[in-house]
């Protein structure tokens, strides 16, 4: 159906609460990539909030928008909340989720450019809750962020735990390039288990590189040789600018071209879908 025909009953708890998970996939040739991943990634969230779905129905209706979508690339956003319930805290186990998926098309170019001249971002305090692992719609503290990098000129906010490391970007991952070894937070920092954080790790080690998942103080940002993010929506983006300081004299670093061009071939090699198709 036409997206702007969709309805939020006003009692749905993903409306009221944000008591809702979600995942950004990639599609390609009408196909989801990585859903084996992003599904592992959805079903631990699911379970850590006691939320249950009809999992099988989900990906037939994956598949079913795929298909029908004049959209053969882009982006699926799939949101599950758990459904309709009085406006109290507290929730019915047994609650019927409400689930959204609709696929949107991708700016290949503009983020072809922007991965050419790399990007800039900001440093912002994180704000956010214990369990940024959990893909939750409440993400408040992330629209502020990015907003702030918004408002500054650049593209995301790095976030800053309050012991002063630093967790991830507002909605990627981060990486920093220092003596040509790749350094990125551990998952144990509270942050997300990107996809496109994993994929590019173990691609890059299947390649030989060093990949350090270690706590990163935010002052080691200023010095790195190269910095870069991932996501699902960017896949690997140089950052050339950090507040008002240049990374690499402002372009982007060698290595990170290199991965980003592997990945790119990488990516170009997935054709899709594996276990639900
Ligand atoms: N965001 N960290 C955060 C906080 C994110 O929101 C995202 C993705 C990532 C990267 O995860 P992945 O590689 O699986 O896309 C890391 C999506 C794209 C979004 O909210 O639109």
């Amino acid at each position: 159906m036409p997206l702007d025909d969709v309805r939020v009953p006003a009692l749905d708890r993903g409306f009221l609460f944000g008591d809702a998970l979600y995942e950004v996939l990639r599609v390609k040739n009408g196909r989801p990539i990585f859903w084996e991943e992003h599904h592992e990634r959805l079903q631990s969230g699911l379970d850590a909030v006691q939320m249950r779905v009809d999992m099988p129905e989900i990906e037939r209706q994956m598949q079913k928008l795929c298909a029908a979508s004049v959209n053969k690339t882009g982006m699926i956003y799939l949101h599950i909340t758990r459904g309709v319930g009085p406006r109290k805290h507290a929730f019915a186990i047994d609650a019927t989720p409400n689930v959204l998926i609709f696929i949107q098309p991708l700016d290949a170019e503009d983020i072809r450019r922007k991965q050419q001249n790399g990007v800039s971002v900001i440093l912002q305090p994180d704000l956010r809750w214990k369990r940024p692992d959990i893909k939750s719609s409440n993400l408040l503290p992330n629209c502020l962020a990015v907003n702030e990098s918004v408002r500054a000129q650049a593209s995301e906010a790095i976030l800053v735990s309050e012991r002063g490391q630093l967790t991830e970007g507002a909605c990627s991952n981060l990486f920093l390039v220092i003596d040509e070894q790749i350094v990125t937070p551990p998952l144990e920092q509270r942050i997300l288990g990107g996809v496109t954080r994993l994929k590019l790790i173990e691609m890059a080690r299947r390649q030989g590189y060093d990949i350090i998942e270690r706590t990163i103080d935010q002052m080691e940002i200023f010095t790195a040789d190269e910095v870069f993010l991932t996501s699902t929506s960017i896949d690997v983006m140089p950052v050339v600018k950090i507040q008002e300081q240049l990374v690499n004299g402002g372009h982007p670093g060698k290595m990170t071209k290199t991965l980003a061009q592997a990945f790119a071939r990488m990516m170009e090699s997935v054709t899709g879908l594996s276990k639900a198709a």
